[in-house]
């Protein structure tokens, strides 16, 4: 500790997962007079649609360190982050760096803290989908590892940890941190003419995003994706918000005229968070491979398909909520069915998903300079 009493922490995001998190944690921060929080943004996510605009859109403050790694492979990516943010940790040299999520960043900077010996902090620690072919199972893993302190979203995660052998002092189970974003913003989406602008109703309508690289880097698996989709975009219109990554593919792997084929199916570039809120709120189905959208479907009562074999939030299929349907076309047909017959499902909303987990971090982090 810097000085008795009081503690200065370092706050890391990089990509578009990692704004809800921390703004209610800079928030719930602010309100401790003896916290001094810093926020570094490490630029791995840059477009304003991709970064500004979750800015704006969260009310997060200004970065006080803005690192601007961009787009490179994960150890060119890795090793900027770890390069840059080692520069800002020797300048402040902060009491705890504090990283959210799973994403290059997460890993990079929590690694590069603790070789500087300083204590780390992971929230959303614990989550697991076994399968080490996913950029984030290793992000998630090699973070847990070397953190300080763990704080969880789900009881899943507590059990995890303990089975790797981690000790229970280390583990806070405090809820989801991305859900008090979502329960403080859900109100503020009904101002919003997000409806309008694409021209659905209520109900009308599914929304759909894809990025991970076994969806979307390979032409055959991303052919059948589509292929399911256009079936399914005769009957039901669906609105696709296009990550950067799918986007690049589509055209790289020649799939774009799959799309004329595809009637019902609209795409729109990369929506902010309110926009994308506002739309899943009202959506009759959400069609995603994104760990985040799984959450907020369970939490807004929306079913929900997952383009994916495994999650890493299994709490969010026992919840009713959601259904895993891999990459395969026909799969992924009979899960669209199911999940819009519903099949007398009922959702529950998982335990400490009540929009006060930040509140609890910040207690335990208070905690440590006393
Ligand atoms: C990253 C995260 C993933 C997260 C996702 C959310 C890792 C390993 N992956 O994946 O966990 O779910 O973000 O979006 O950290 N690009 C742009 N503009 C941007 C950012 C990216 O055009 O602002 C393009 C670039 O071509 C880039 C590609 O998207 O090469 C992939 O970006 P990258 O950050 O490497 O991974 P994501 O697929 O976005």
């Amino acid at each position: 500790m810097a000085e008795r009493g009081l503690l200065k922490i370092v706050n890391v995001v990089g990509g578009r997962p990692n704004f809800p998190k921390i703004a209610p944690i800079l928030e719930a921060m602010a309100e401790v007079p003896t916290v001094t929080a810093l926020l570094v943004h490490t630029g791995q996510h840059y477009d304003h649609e991709m970064s500004r605009i979750f800015f704006e859109d969260l009310k997060i403050p200004e970065p006080d360190f803005f690192l601007g790694v961009g787009s490179g492979s994960h150890a060119q990516q890795t090793a900027r982050v770890m390069v840059e943010f080692e520069k800002v940790l020797e300048k402040e040299r902060p009491d705890l760096v504090v990283v959210v999520g799973d994403v290059n960043s997460t890993m990079a900077c929590a690694l590069t803290a603790k070789k500087l010996c300083i204590p780390v902090a992971h929230v959303e620690a614990g989550l697991r989908s076994r399968d080490w072919t996913m950029p984030e199972e290793i992000n998630r893993i090699v973070t847990d590892t070397i953190s300080d302190l763990l704080f969880t979203p789900s009881r899943d995660a507590d059990q995890n940890l303990l089975q790797e052998g981690v000790s229970p002092q280390k583990i806070h189970f405090v809820g989801n941190v991305m859900i008090d974003s979502l329960l403080t913003y859900l109100p503020k989406t009904q101002e919003r003419d997000t409806l309008e602008r694409f021209g659905v109703a209520p109900g009308n309508y599914a929304t759909m995003t894809l990025h991970r690289p076994s969806n979307v880097d390979n032409r055959r698996v991303l052919a059948g994706i589509i292929d399911a989709i256009s079936d399914f975009s005769r009957t039901q219109r669906i609105l696709w918000p296009v990550h950067p990554r799918a986007r690049k593919m589509l055209e790289e792997l020649k799939l774009s005229h799959m799309l004329n084929e595809a009637n019902g199916l609209k795409l729109i570039d990369p929506l902010g968070y309110l926009d994308m809120l506002a739309l899943n709120r009202s959506a009759r189905l959400i069609l995603t491979d994104s760990g985040g959208l799984q959450e907020e479907a369970t939490v807004l009562g929306v079913p929900c398909v997952t383009l994916r074999d495994n999650t890493e939030r299994p709490i969010t299929v026992e919840a009713g909520a959601n259904r895993l349907a891999g990459n395969d076309p026909d799969r992924i047909r009979s899960a669209f069915s199911s999940a819009l017959n519903g099949n007398g499902r009922k959702i529950r909303i998982p335990e400490l998903w009540d929009g006060k987990a930040a509140e609890r971090i910040v207690d335990v982090l208070s905690r440590l300079s006393q």
